[in-house]
């Protein structure tokens, strides 16, 4: 299905538009090549910062990658050998058109975003070899993302990373077309988002005494981690428009009511037994939550979101919402008597009470909620989405509800689980086998929904949950090659995809890592 074209000349680079994700349309002329040289010109619409800033995107890309110098220079498309322009016709805003004819390359998009796909397009197709010369092969690539939801996770509760490693981070998901940085910023084992109302909250509970060695078989290394170690106000901004430049929106989340132990062991006010409650030091499932009768725990939620919403202009705000125990909440008589004054009859009733409440209170601000899909049990909220992640029934019925789901069901998506079957040849993991193969083979679209019911999945992600991933390096490695099989997923139509023509193109992708740095795993399953 897909055309090789692999050039290889003395002294040259090599030039492939073999590239990942797979375009929808890929025609390569039988003769004919363009001759790119160093020196060359980048034009773009003056005075529009956004192509400005694709092009000097271009530029860095490709000094980084083949040494070759492009200059960027606005309103030049007369001597330029690279044009960047919008003003494509699609209905998709994210569509590109990538050209090489004798004039030169031209990349025309939707919108600046479709621009910059292009140009992620044309760096892969560059490839990594040095070079002042390059020769193109005349070809009309054309593509625009299957889906418009395209997510990233990150866990930054368990382990800290630094703004420095979220930045290459956010880079490595725009070199694969995604748009979306969920970013987990609490949980059991640290806060890590500042309140300025709760000074307390960041300073104390992102510190935790120690941390279990392994599998929660009751070893501890004794060593404290956490201290200073959240990310201020200023600095999630600068995050933020960091990913924005890059066309990737950050959804924060703050999980609640569960995962709330860190929160709880500053303000033990906020639980159903009163604590006292320390920032946990294990993994898993905590049974104490925010007490759904306190009314200081409403309070304390709008304060943080209000915050939070002040920092992040993403529409969608997630609240979490999974593993939250109800255990406490049948013992607890303040509790029992806010069920009683709602006249509700099951304790997951009172999950809905306060995400219902949250939603209110955020759609004010213009924003919507997405919960993991525990948030159906009891219920959801109207306008909220749905991230289905045990399975994709939530996602299903979350569908039929007609709410809007973003699949992230374990089994296909979990890039905390292992890659590959050995496990002794790769850190230890917290289990689990999703390798490239499975990543790549998924359809996020169930085929028991109706043609209306499958318009509500907005797209698919993939997560990265940091309890057994202490280090930047090793989150790359998880990462790594499985992100590509998951952006083909995200952007190829399902027909287009084939899992063994997507192992072919999958080594020069590698090469590129390594051209970057960024440390992948190197085999593939
Ligand atoms: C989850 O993995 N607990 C959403
Ligand atoms: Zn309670």
């Amino acid at each position: 299905m897909c055309l090789t074209w692999l050039f290889a000349f003395a002294g040259q680079a090599q030039v492939s538009y073999d590239i990942i994700p797979l375009p929808q349309h890929v025609e390569v002329a039988p003769k004919g090549e363009f001759t790119l040289v160093s020196g060359s010109v980048i034009a773009y619409p003056a005075s529009q910062a956004g192509m400005q800033r694709n092009a000097e995107f271009l530029s860095d890309y490709v000094r980084t990658a083949i040494g070759m110098q492009l200059t960027p220079k606005g309103n030049a498309a007369k001597s330029a050998a690279i044009t960047l322009k919008l003003g494509l016709k699609s209905e998709n805003r994210e569509a590109y058109e990538l050209k090489v004819t004798k004039k030169g390359i031209t990349i025309e998009g939707a919108s600046e975003a479709g621009v910059f796909y292009g140009i992620q397009a044309l760096r892969k197709v560059f490839g990594t070899e040095a070079a002042d010369t390059l020769r193109l092969p005349y070809a009309t690539l054309a593509d625009a993302p299957r889906f418009p939801y395209r997510g990233v996770h990150i866990d930054c509760a368990r382990h800290f990373f630094p703004v420095d490693f979220l930045k290459r981070y956010i880079d490595i998901l725009a070199l694969h077309g995604c748009n979306q940085l969920h970013w987990h910023l609490t949980d059991d084992q640290g806060w890590r988002f500042e309140v300025k109302a709760l000074p307390d909250l960041a300073k104390k509970a992102s510190i935790r005494e120690e941390t279990v060695v392994g599998r929660n078989l009751g070893i501890y290394d004794g060593q404290e981690y956490g201290r200073g170690l959240y990310y201020t106000q200023e600095q999630c901004r600068e995050i933020v428009q960091y990913a924005a430049e890059r066309h990737i929106n950050v959804i924060p989340e703050i999980d609640l009511p569960g995962h709330m132990v860190a929160a709880l062991s500053v303000m033990p006010e906020l639980g159903c037994t009163g604590g006292p409650y320390k920032v946990w030091t294990i993994w898993g499932v905590s049974e104490d939550v925010l007490c759904a009768g306190t009314p200081k725990v409403m309070d304390f939620l709008k304060t943080v979101l209000s915050e939070l919403a002040d920092v992040f202009p993403s529409e969608l705000i997630h609240i979490g919402g999974d593993e939250s125990p109800r255990t406490r909440w049948q013992q607890c008589p303040k509790c029992q008597s806010k069920m009683k004054a709602l006249g509700l009859k099951h304790e997951s009733e009172l999950q809905t009470y306060i995400n219902k409440e949250l939603e209110v209170f955020m759609a004010a601000k213009g924003r919507r909620l997405v919960g993991w899909d525990e948030t159906l049990e009891g219920g959801l909220s109207e306008n909220a989405l749905v991230m289905s992640w045990r399975g994709i029934q939530g996602g299903i019925q979350a569908a039929r509800l007609h709410h809007q789901v973003i699949m992230t069901p374990t089994g296909t998506c979990y890039f905390d689980y292992y890659q590959l079957k050995n496990q002794d040849a790769q850190p230890l993991g917290i289990g689990g086998y999703v390798p490239v193969s499975r990543v790549y083979e998924q359809e996020p679209v169930p085929a028991e929904l109706t043609d209306e019911e499958k318009k509500y999945i907005l797209g698919v992600q993939c997560n990265l949950w940091s309890e057994y991933i202490g280090s930047p390096q090793h989150m790359e490695f998880m990462l790594l090659p499985r992100l590509a099989a998951m952006s083909e997923v995200q952007w190829a139509q399902p027909q287009r995809k084939n899992l063994a023509d997507f192992m072919k193109r999958l080594p020069r992708m590698q090469q590129l890592y390594k051209k970057l740095g960024y440390k992948a795993c190197g085999k593939v399953e």
